[in-house]
């Protein structure tokens, strides 16, 4: 069976008939045989989303209405947590327990933005005597939604849900690498009394749906996931329009780590950072600045972690599951062969697994190259797989410098006991989120997420991504 693009609350196939393979990248097998959506398909589905806004049946719903509907798609994601996450872990093949986080964190963005749809509110700014002036946040129309592969359903939600909840529709496009579960989502959606067109799915090829979506004049605003090159190709192409962009295009985040941390739990902090979904993950922890005293007893941690890790097929529930396909392997290959000739050494993993029975997928062993310096390219580039570089420093100067010493901003991680280097860090170090002896936040539904840099710009998660939803409309009104 294909499963087809959801365009104006009806399922259809791509208006030539193609479709493509999704691979498990577990084994190599094919999953699903996908709808290929044309340039034809996505004018379809954008005027579907305009038509959707002109009747008004969304946002002009009552607000608490709209927000009692998100709350419905939080609990059907719920009631189906498992088949989603099995389907998730499929398809991307992260572990079974990322899955499952996964689907909690996207039900909580519709529980999180469901409650926020009656509560977006203007101001009354004061003119003085006869004057009355106030704004309104007005839904901003068609989102067009361009995500990527790593977290379908997290991502599919962290757009869909706050452009919901201000009275937007949505033309969503998921990655070819793993667009199954972006579909079921817009499916629960339509289940759970969603109006047609509010909501529609698109799974195609980049350089085709994408491009189209991206460069349609029909769409009002667009949040892009993804890489640094195809994010400003998307961004030249809405602007062509006076279309605004969202950008979330990765990085290379430090985990900064001083000598009095608590060194275990920082230890599985650093782990998790970097080896959560095999370090396909914008935000993974791919540096470790650890402080020089610290390095020995923090890298041994980090080994006897990495060589116990499990690494198996996602849906057997390892601790580390493959890379997406064979092009991110191999990309992840080459990356830590640069970082060999550049004079790193190889701490753990380094190469694919000896196991034969995971010779069929795309597995690559935990990995940790340390002696690393900081302008190396396994320092500066963005690996995108589970990789770690590590890099010894001597003073917080250091380390500051050293931090910022990137194209990308991201996450910062800090590791410490003293309040004050923490805090002095925290300060000055240039990226759009800072943990202080955490990372990540569970997925951080509420917290602004987005970047410095070249990692971005615009916010996703929390109250302030509605301000890329909305427009502000002034009225000023003049009586006697
Ligand atoms: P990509 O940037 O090519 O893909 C992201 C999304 O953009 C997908 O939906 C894709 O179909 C779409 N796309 C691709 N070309 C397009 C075009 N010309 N016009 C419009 N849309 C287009 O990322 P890819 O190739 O999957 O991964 C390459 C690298 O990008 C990774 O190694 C990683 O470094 C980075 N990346 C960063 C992500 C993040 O979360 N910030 C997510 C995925 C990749
Ligand atoms: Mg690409």
């Amino acid at each position: 069976m294909t499963e087809q693009l959801i365009i104006g609350g009806t399922t259809s196939a791509a208006s030539d008939g193609a479709t493509f393979d999704v691979y498990d990248p577990s084994s190599g097998g094919v999953l699903a045989t996908v709808a290929k959506a044309t340039k034809v398909d996505v004018d379809r589905a954008v005027t579907a989303a305009h038509n959707a806004l002109e009747a008004n049946a969304w946002g002009g719903a009552p607000p608490a209405e709209r927000g009692r509907i998100m709350i419905r798609i939080a609990q059907a994601l719920r009631e189906r947590a498992e088949e989603l996450a099995t389907l998730e872990s499929r398809d991307n093949g992260k572990p079974l327990k990322q899955a499952r986080a996964d689907v909690q964190v996207a039900a909580r963005y519709f529980e999180f933005f469901g409650g926020v749809a009656d509560k977006i509110m203007g101001n009354t700014i004061p003119l003085g005597p006869g004057f009355l002036d106030y704004t309104v946040r007005e839904p901003i129309g068609v989102s067009a939604q361009i995500i990527p592969w790593n977290y379908p359903i997290q991502i599919g939600a962290r757009g869909v849900a706050p452009a919901m909840a201000a009275g937007c529709a949505v033309v969503l496009k998921p990655a070819e690498d793993a667009p199954m579960t972006a579909l079921r989502l817009g499916q629960i959606a339509l289940e759970c009394g969603l109006p047609p067109g509010v909501v529609n799915v698109l799974p195609g090829m980049g350089p085709e749906a994408g491009a189209a979506l991206a460069s349609h004049p029909g769409i009002n605003q667009l949040t892009f996931t993804g890489s640094v090159e195809v994010g400003i190709a998307v961004a030249k192409m809405a602007a062509d329009n006076v279309v605004p962009v969202v950008m979330e295009l990765g990085g290379k985040s430090p985990n900064i780590v001083f000598a009095d941390a608590d060194l275990d739990a920082t230890a599985q902090g650093v782990a998790n950072a970097i080896f959560q979904n095999a370090g396909q993950t914008c935000s993974a922890g791919s540096r470790l600045l650890v402080e020089r005293k610290a390095h020995d007893v923090l890298v041994t941690k980090l080994t006897d972690r990495a060589k116990t890790m499990r690494v198996g097929p996602g849906v057997s529930d390892p601790d580390m599951g493959p890379i997406i396909s064979k092009r991110q392997l191999e990309t992840v290959e080459n990356y830590v062969k640069i970082g060999e000739k550049e004079g790193a050494k190889i701490a753990a993993g380094g190469s694919r697994p000896s196991d034969a029975s995971l010779g069929k997928g795309y597995f690559y062993q935990p990995t940790l190259l340390d002696r690393v310096s900081p302008d190396m390219r396994v320092a500066q580039e963005e690996i995108f797989g589970p990789v770690l570089a590590i890099i010894a420093f001597d003073d917080l100067e250091e380390a500051i410098a050293i931090a910022n010493r990137s194209q990308y901003g991201l996450v910062a991680g800090i590791w410490t006991r003293d309040i004050n280097k923490a805090m002095m860090i925290a300060s000055r170090v240039k990226t759009g989120q800072v943990y202080i002896n955490t990372y990540g936040a569970g997925g951080g539904v509420e917290l602004p997420f987005g970047g410095y840099k070249k990692s971005g710009y615009g916010r996703e998660k929390g109250l302030d991504s509605l301000a890329s939803y909305t427009q502000i409309k002034n009225v000023c009104v003049r009586f006697a």
